[in-house]
């Protein structure tokens, strides 16, 4: 993978083709200054006048932002919506006939929805769900696989004011027990079991063991959708088949007017402490920040077929997923598998299958496709596509240079979007018709996203240096507070040191000449490791719950595919273990993370020690640690460490 060496001095330049130009919503540079423009002139009165023009309001707002209690921002605030509403109803006059969702189930099987077929699935499950006793405020936890049946359910919930919690499939069910705990969850809704790659993977057994571990009396009843008809226990007072619940209700279903300002979700993310954060957003205006980025961003046409391939439990599968696409009246592609089964040509398959006009997918799945089969989308008619982006981690040259020739053949612009689960939305990306492009930088900020990089303190920087990334105004699909965390909130994203009402992002940046933003990475304990948030204390907290274990410090090293691998530093309870033995550890260890976290969280390489590196003061020197994993030489002054004899020791993996 490239280093930020090579990052920065990359100088090619790929402006947006006349062609494109011309169609786009954003069509020129002048264009999208005049945007950014009207943002700096009049904030309030940018946002509101967007806000009026694309959502369709129940009771219209008439204040736009109030920060009198910041950083607990409120955007239109005194004004009534629904998202669910936004995201079907108001499409039923001229486009109740056009296709919602292509499905595309991991066997091949492909289900088309209609707008119409949509709303009224949407329609009875939200009756089904008053009928389970959800009402407004209420949360919902979704532990489902990719499904047309997962948008219904959040639709659904967004429809009668419920808050849903998505938690990913491959999370464990003590993962799952954390969050079903934090948010005190009403219901949850699961599948029997989920299918990628050809195999069947447990989700309903998982609810159960989750439910099972105790603490879950909030928990009033299981919803749970047939996928496989696999083998599943069945608990008759709790449970309830998804396909039983939805008899004899009415396929119509008043939305629930809310606030705009009214949770529409919580979603969990990793931290740099042990615990989950719950990302709470808001209403109206996470749906505007969906709404402007697949307008600008992704340049929506009424004709495209739009494919993002997140799972709907990371944050772009809510947004590019279960609600931006919907909210523009759009036709998109969910697909249920895996980009390698049957073959490495999945993906590619799909987009020619489809017609699919913008693809939307993380660096990581790029490499691992280019590693698998550099030609192979050279077999496809890739002909159909017009927009590509990525999102998750920082792009290498290389794979951008890859992905714009041989899948975008050089005609279609790349979209690199930096943002967060907790921005809601894109924040910084190019406006494909207006901002030339760079392989690896995410280039500019979205109108009226008031980025910038700042020092420690939150004052300027030199021209040409690295520093913190920060958002220094409010924005409307930001994040409003963690969910039950108020405090929590406040400290980790808007700390007193940054002068308390800078947004601070956790990423450290860097920004060239022409003002392109270049992302370096986070500069907190959170790893990122295929495009997912882990934080290196949610695995240690892990790994030290293991009888066998006394402590552990985790980091990350760079990997080719991945981005960023992770790499434990274990010292057991009983003696240092080598060949056979360390081996047999690993193997248990790892085994031991998959079920605490999920399998995503399994560390890469696990390597013992008699100790760890610590400073007098009883401090993990992370640093050397990370150094030692990426086999650097450590050259730095060793001589303030408590044991430096430790070093050594660490040097040696378990082959
Ligand atoms: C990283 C995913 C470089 C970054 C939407 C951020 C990126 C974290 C990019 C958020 C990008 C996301 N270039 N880095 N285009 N997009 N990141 O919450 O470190 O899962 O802070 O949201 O991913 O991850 P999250």
């Amino acid at each position: 993978m490239a280093t930020i060496d090579t990052i920065l001095s990359e100088t090619r330049v790929f402006a947006p083709s006349e062609a494109f130009r011309k169609q786009a919503t954003v069509s020129g540079m002048d264009a999208y200054k005049a945007l950014c423009a009207k943002a700096e002139s009049d904030y309030e009165g940018f946002w509101g006048a967007l806000a009026k023009e694309h959502i369709s309001w129940h009771k219209p707002f008439s204040n736009v932002l109030d920060e009198t209690k910041a950083p607990f921002y409120r955007w239109f605030y005194d004004g009534e919506m629904n998202v669910s509403y936004n995201c079907l109803d108001r499409h039923l006059a001229d486009k109740s006939n056009k296709t919602a969702l292509i499905f595309e189930a991991d066997d091949g099987k492909v289900t088309k929805v209609t707008y119409q077929d949509l709303y009224h699935r949407v329609c009875q499950f939200a009756n089904a769900l008053k009928a389970q006793g959800v009402a407004k405020g209420d949360r919902v936890i979704i532990y489902m696989p990719m499904s047309i049946e997962a948008v219904v359910a959040m639709q659904a919930c967004a429809r009668i004011g419920g808050i849903h919690s998505v938690v990913f499939g491959g999370f464990s069910a003590k993962s799952l027990h954390e969050r079903i705990i934090d948010a005190g969850a009403k219901l949850v809704i699961t599948a029997d079991e989920g299918m990628r790659g050809g195999k069947a993977v447990a989700l309903k057994s998982a609810v159960d063991d989750a439910i099972g571990m105790g603490g879950c009396d909030c928990v009033e009843k299981v919803v749970v959708y047939k996928r496989t008809g696999g083998n599943v226990h069945w608990d008759a007072q709790r449970d309830q088949w998804w396909h039983e619940a939805i008899i004899g209700q009415a396929d119509t279903c008043e939305p629930v007017w809310v606030n705009a300002e009214d949770p529409l979700f919580i979603l969990y993310t990793s931290g740099s402490t042990g615990k989950p954060k719950g990302v709470q957003h808001s209403s109206a205006g996470f749906l505007l920040g969906a709404i402007l980025s697949m307008k600008w961003v992704f340049d929506h046409k009424a004709d495209d077929v739009y494919w993002c391939t997140a799972d709907v439990g990371w944050i772009t599968g809510h947004t590019y997923v279960a609600y931006g696409p919907l909210a523009m009246g759009g036709t998109e592609v969910i697909f249920e598998g895996v980009p390698t089964y049957p073959d490495a040509g999945r993906f590619w398959k799909l987009i020619q299958d489809h017609k699919v006009t913008t693809f939307y997918t993380a660096p990581t799945a790029i490499r691992s496709l280019i590693k698998l089969g550099s030609d192979l989308p050279k077999q496809y008619d890739l002909s159909s596509l017009r927009l590509l982006g990525t999102v998750g981690e920082p792009i290498n040259p290389e794979a951008w240079m890859w992905y714009y020739e041989t899948v975008g053949q050089g005609h279609c612009p790349i979209v690199d979007t930096w943002w967060q689960t907790e921005t809601g939305s894109n924040m910084i990306a190019p406006l494909p018709g207006a901002v030339p492009t760079k392989p690896g930088s995410c280039t500019l900020p979205l109108p009226g996203i008031i980025a910038d990089i700042v020092d420690e303190q939150g004052g300027p920087i030199e021209k040409g240096q690295g520093g913190i990334l920060v958002i220094k105004r409010p924005f409307p699909s930001q994040l409003r507070t963690l969910w039950g965390d108020p405090e929590r909130y406040k400290n980790t994203y808007f700390p007193a040191e940054l002068g308390g009402k800078m947004y601070l992002a956790g990423d450290s940046a860097h920004r060239d000449k022409d003002g392109y933003f270049w992302i370096m990475g986070r500069i907190d304990d959170v790893l990122n490791v295929s495009g997912h948030r882990l934080g290196t204390m949610e695995i240690e907290s892990a790994l030290v719950a293991n009888p066998l274990v006394a402590e552990a410090a985790v980091v990350g090293k760079p990997h080719d595919i991945k981005g960023e691998s992770v790499v434990a530093f274990v010292v057991l309870k009983g003696q240092r273990p080598t060949g056979d033995a360390a081996r047999e550890v690993v193997a248990q260890l790892r085994e031991w993370v998959g079920k605490e976290i999920g399998p995503i969280a399994k560390p890469d390489e696990i390597r013992f020690g008699d100790n760890l590196p610590k400073t007098r003061s009883g401090k993990i020197m992370r640093r050397l640690l990370r150094s030692i994993a990426k086999g650097e030489e450590i050259t730095s002054d060793t001589s303030t460490l408590e044991n430096p004899a430790i070093l050594e020791q660490l040097k040696e993996t378990v082959k």
